[in-house]
């Protein structure tokens, strides 16, 4: 197999890391950045120190702070018509995954045309995207070291997906202080769907040793640090979870997301279930299911949570599954779906609505039936019969 590892984006992180936005910010040759944030993160004081040293660094900046749950295409297409009339030369967010995803979607536009919507799939634009800055404000998407872009087309209640190699941010600005003022349910959920991307990671068919690197340290970062950093008020714990969360989507970006993330995504479109629920609820279940093709990951998995990995499978999958119990009842996320979350009555619905996956997989003509295979890039073959088993186990 000959793999692909991408990872251009330079990482500057650690605390006090945003008060070198302006420096960073003209080194890319930026003179005039659009900076895009949300009401809630524009209300910041390290929102306002941000923009402060931006312009103490002699840069002439406008700011779009409208910024919603999703990245939406009316603000991505309309900023990116205002970064070309007013002659902008680079975007920098300073929020969530969808700021990020919004201020990486006018990056894309603003020199390719007018709308996103002619740019969904991968590397379906000729222009190199707009220098582009990211301060992440929550340790989980790992957007800022994607290439990609989730933007939500509210007319067509789509969600678009668009990116590719000339759409990677330049810079990720990791710094601390960001997640302070998060709300601990919120960066309970962003610290356990960073911890799901890491672990996809591992068990992927296209995991190198280069991924697997980087999904191990990623999960021993998390789990040293992430009911520190969600429960108490400990910077470096903090900077663990951000750069934690970081090292995850390096590690999936390259190595794809696999049955958790294709399992939850029919949850999370019909039943509006959330993805954090989703992933996390679903992941011990997945690695009990990879683990007999792949052992020596699930003991490496035990180790780099913590856990002491049994002489048999049987008990390491058993230890992983403990430690993710552990974990995320101390930080106050859920193990076990509800009847109300997932009736039991609508899982076949479900399994068969996993099959495409998140890549784009066919459906099957005709009916569906048992054997048929859920699309996903995991070291096991799934089918909709042993989607339906998982998803059976997900209740307490
Ligand atoms: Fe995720």
């Amino acid at each position: 197999m000959i793999a692909n590892f991408f990872m251009p984006t330079r990482l500057v992180h650690g605390p006090g890391a945003l008060s070198r936005i302006g420096e960073l910010a003209r080194g890319l040759g930026m003179a005039r950045p659009l900076v895009v944030s949300d009401p809630a993160i524009a209300a910041t004081a390290f929102y306002r120190d941000a923009l402060a040293t931006l312009r103490a660094a002699g840069l002439d900046v406008a700011t779009f702070e409208g910024c919603g749950i999703d990245a939406r295409l009316a603000h991505v297409d309309g900023e990116a018509a205002r970064v070309r009339s007013e002659g902008r030369d680079g975007v920098i967010a300073i929020g969530g995954g969808s700021v990020i995803c919004t201020a990486k979607g006018i990056a894309i536009v603003a020199p390719n045309g007018t709308t996103f919507a002619d740019m969904t799939g991968v590397a379906n634009f000729r222009n190199k995207a707009l220098p582009m800055i990211m301060a992440p404000t929550t340790a989980g998407s790992g957007s800022e070291v994607s290439q990609f872009t989730l933007v939500k087309d509210e007319a067509s209640h789509r969600k678009l997906v668009g990116g590719g190699p000339l759409s990677f941010p330049d810079v990720a600005i990791l710094d601390p202080v960001t997640l302070a003022t998060l709300p601990p349910r919120a960066a309970a959920g962003s610290a356990v769907d960073a911890l799901t991307h890491a672990v996809e990671a591992l068990f992927s068919f296209l995991a190198t040793p280069l991924t697997d690197a980087l999904a191990l340290e990623s999960v021993r970062l998390q789990a040293g640090s992430m009911r520190r950093s969600i429960l108490s008020d400990d910077e470096r714990a903090r900077a663990d979870n951000l750069l934690a969360s970081s090292m995850a989507n390096m590690a999936c970006g390259n190595a794809r997301l696999g049955l958790a993330h294709t399992l939850s995504l029919p949850l999370e479109a019909i039943l509006d279930l959330p993805h954090t629920i989703g992933v996390g609820v679903l992941i011990p279940r997945v690695v009990a299911f990879n683990a007999p093709v792949a052992p020596e990951k699930a003991r490496a998995l035990a180790l780099a949570l913590g856990a002491a990995p049994a002489d048999d499978l049987r008990g390491t999958v058993a230890a992983i599954r403990d430690a993710f119990f552990r974990l995320f009842e101390d930080v106050g996320t859920p193990t076990a779906f509800t009847q109300e979350q997932l009736p039991q009555a609508r899982i076949a619905e479900m399994a068969a609505a996993a099959i495409p996956g998140l890549y784009g997989g066919a459906m099957p003509e005709g009916e569906v039936r048992d054997g048929h295979v859920v699309h996903q890039p995991g070291v096991r073959r799934a089918t909709v019969a042993e989607a339906r088993a998982l998803y059976a186990q997900c209740y307490a």
